[in-house]
Formats: structure tokens, sequence, C-alpha cells
């Protein structure tokens, strides 16, 4: 390893200064010609990340898009465990984040020795895996979800059949709502959707009487049970499409504005107020990535995503699982 790109491993791209006349949008189309590259962008990165992406989705979307690009570099545009999905589904090709330390609470909230121990307690369970998890509890599941998919990856599993589902309780709980199993739930949570201030939404909503609250399933059972409309990303998005409101609250992640007020420009869209003073349903591990990370990230072709074989392969069952059950269900994210 040469000694620049062990700096950018270890500090990210701290030391690298870009032109500030660069115009690095056209820079970026450049690259991707270059390199035969693919950008792949989660809903909740800048808004600037989304305008040069290829393709935009929710988690489900961007793992299907993933396991069927012929791009000879994946430069993803999200957190660590979605392009550690995608170097999972690519052995063969080069995968690479804006920034390595763009991890997510959800992820951390399992470490794979403790989730160990809690699935030997209940050794005749089946595990089901939201993807927002590292490749080691991957590697430990039997079928991996997103929140586009989950109730149909639960309905596909014989009833009497007992389940575990982790990380996130509050996507657990409210999957045993709807399905109506009793799966055991690992007690994790992501902390941008359980800042929502029910007090706050609920005012608001007075201020707005025809407002439709928009939630995504990882918010707290207090604010989905006020939700108009409960769905992933790109449900929602394409809900607030789809719908003749005009105003909506959305409760998740403030990136996800960006494509909804392009799709409609002539509705409002107010993110749901946190229940503190500071912009904190901003993801803080999503907006690591910015557009100039972005371009040099596709420059340098670092940092990689480097993944143990076995480990790999482990983690890619439950994985293809997830995609032929979405698949046969015709479910798209
Ligand atoms: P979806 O992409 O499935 O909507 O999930 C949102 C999320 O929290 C990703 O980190
Ligand atoms: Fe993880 Fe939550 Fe950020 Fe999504 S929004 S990456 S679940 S911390």
């Amino acid at each position: 390893m040469n000694i620049q790109t062990e700096a950018i491993l270890q500090k990210g791209f701290l030391d690298i200064e870009t032109d500030p006349q660069k115009d690095l949008f056209a820079e970026i189309e450049k690259l991707k010609k270059q390199k035969r590259a693919i950008v792949l962008a989660h809903y909740y990165q800048e808004p600037d990340i989304q305008d040069v992406a290829d393709y935009i989705g929710d988690s489900l979307g961007l793992a299907q898009k993933a396991a069927t690009t012929d791009a000879e570099l994946i430069v993803f545009a999200g957190v660590h465990f979605m392009a550690e999905t995608a170097k999972i589904l690519n052995p063969d090709k080069k995968v690479v984040l804006p920034d390595l330390r763009a991890g997510c609470s959800l992820a951390d909230s399992a470490p794979a020795d403790l989730f160990k121990a809690f699935k030997q307690k209940h050794p005749d369970h089946l595990v089901i895996s939201y993807i927002n998890c590292t490749a080691e509890i991957k590697a430990l599941s039997d079928i991996i979800c997103t929140s586009g998919n989950a109730e149909k990856i639960i309905e596909s599993v014989p009833k009497d059949q007992p389940i575990i589902f982790a990380p996130d309780k509050n996507l657990g709980a409210y999957l045993n709502k709807k399905t109506g199993r009793e799966m055991v739930l690992w007690n994790g949570a992501c902390m941008v959707h359980e800042i929502f201030s029910l007090e706050k939404i609920t005012k608001l909503k007075i201020r707005h009487p025809k407002a439709k609250l928009l939630a995504h399933p990882e918010c707290e059972e207090a604010i989905l049970n006020v939700a108009d409309f409960i769905g992933s990303t790109t449900q929602i998005l394409k809900y607030s499409q789809q719908d003749d409101t005009k105003e909506y609250i959305v409760a998740t992640e403030t990136g996800i504005l960006h494509q909804m007020q392009l799709n409609n420009p002539l509705k409002t869209f107010i993110p749901a107020p946190p229940n503190n003073s500071c912009a904190c349903n901003d993801c803080p591990h999503m907006k690591l990535n910015t557009l100039e990370k972005l371009y040099l990230c596709m420059q340098y072709e670092l940092p990689e995503i480097i993944m143990d074989e076995p480990l790999r392969l482990a983690a890619k069952k439950p994985i293809d699982r997830m995609l032929q059950i979405s698949k046969a269900a015709g479910l798209i994210g």
C-alpha cells in the first residue's frame, strides 16, 4: 500500500484539496465514462449527490441495482452497510464509498458476538435481519429484508415458524402488528427515526390541518400511530406523487425531501420536528458524504470496500433469498 492510499484510508480526503474552480458535476460525469462507473445514491444523501447519481433509491432498490449493474466501478453514496451489500453481490468489482466512516447507529446496535449469543438462546428460530446491519449479522441470518419488502419476506415464512427479527425494534414491532406474528425482537434502533417529537408533530398538524403525516417504519410506535401513510423511502415518495393532498409532514431523514420537492413542485413538504432544537433528523452518517468526497473517491478509487471471502459468501446467502422472494413478489425498490 503506498503512502497516499494509507493516508486516505486513515483520514479520508482531509489532506487533499480540490480546485474550488472545478466543476465537480462535469468532472464526475467524465470519471463515470472513463472508469465505466455507476453512482448509486440513497435518498438520504445531500441534494448535489442525488443530482449527480445514476440511480437513486431505497435500500431495496439499491441492492437490486447493485445486483444487476454491469459497471466496472460501483461508487456507493450511502452508508457502509449499503456499500458492503453491493460488494457482497459483486466480488469482482471495485466498490468505493466516499467516506468509510459513514456508519449506521442501527447497524452498530447489533454487535455480532452479542447477537450470536442471543440467537443461541432461540435455537428453533429463523433469523430475519433488516439490511441495516453488518455483514457479520447478515452471515448469522436466514433472510435479509428491507423496509420495502419486510412484510412479504415475513409472509413467505410458514406461520408456525418462530422468528427472530433484528436489529430494529421499532420496525419489528410494527411488523408484528401488521403480520400478526410474535417475532422475538433485538433491541436496536435508528438514532434519526427515534428523534421525532409526537407533541411537536401534533401541534404542527393543528397548524396544518390538511397535511398528511408520512412516516418511515423505523419511527417509534407513537409516531406511527398517528401517521397517514407508513412506508420505505421509495414508498413514501411514490405516495406523495400519487396522492392528491397538497401538504405533507415527513417523518424520516430530510434528504428525501429533495426528490419529493422535485417530483411535486407545487406541493409543500415539512420535515417532522425532532424532540430538540438541532437538525437531528439529518443522519450524521449519511451526511458525511459530500460531492467533493464523491469526486475524490472516484478519482482515487478509494476508500474501497474489502471483504473476507468466507464472510462474503455467508452474508450473500440471506441477501440472495431476499432478492429471490422480492422478485417472485414483483417488488421493486
Ligand atoms: P429504506 O431505504 O428502506 O427506506 O430505509 C431507510 C434507511 O434508514 C436507510 O438507512
Ligand atoms: Fe442508519 Fe438511521 Fe442513518 Fe439510516 S438514517 S443510515 S438507519 S442511522
